[in-house]
């Protein structure tokens, strides 16, 4: 194969991918300031509240309106974050403390969580 074949090749997997994986992920428009929190919910929180939001078998959805600021405000995530929930909501069980998370990562992931209740018209 020569090497304008590879590159064509590669530059169309990488375009497949890309767009596949765009278009499983979420289905609103997160502007560039919550980037840094989504990248760190994804790799944090995700894995049981789902990319979505929308939870998984491990978590609940952030989506729910138990999770809307008047009855979670950011001091609830702060603390689940960082300390661990109580399973009293749900059937999944305690919300372990977070690897690795601190009140600075929080920072950018509140906002970014916020900002997708609200396109979700949660509040
Ligand atoms: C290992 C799975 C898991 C991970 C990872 C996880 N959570 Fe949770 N989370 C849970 C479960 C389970 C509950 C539900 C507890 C209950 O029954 O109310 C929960 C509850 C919560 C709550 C509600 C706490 C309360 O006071 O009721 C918040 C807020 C939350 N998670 C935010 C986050 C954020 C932000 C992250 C990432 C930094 C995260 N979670 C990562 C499993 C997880």
């Amino acid at each position: 194969m020569k090497i304008s074949q590879i590159f064509l090749l590669v530059s169309t997997l990488l375009f497949i991918f890309g767009f596949s994986s765009a278009q499983a992920q979420v289905d609103i428009k997160i502007p560039f300031t919550y980037a840094k929190g989504q990248m760190l919910f994804d790799k944090n929180c995700s894995s049981c509240h789902g990319v979505d939001l929308n939870g998984s078998d491990m978590g609940p959805p952030l989506l729910h309106p138990y999770y809307k600021p008047s009855h979670h405000g950011d001091k609830a995530f702060y603390k689940a974050a960082l300390k661990g929930a109580r399973a009293h909501h749900w059937k999944f069980g305690d919300m372990p403390a977070v690897k690795g998370m601190t009140k600075e990562k929080m920072k950018s992931i509140i906002p970014y969580v916020r900002y997708f209740q609200k396109q979700k018209k949660l509040y």
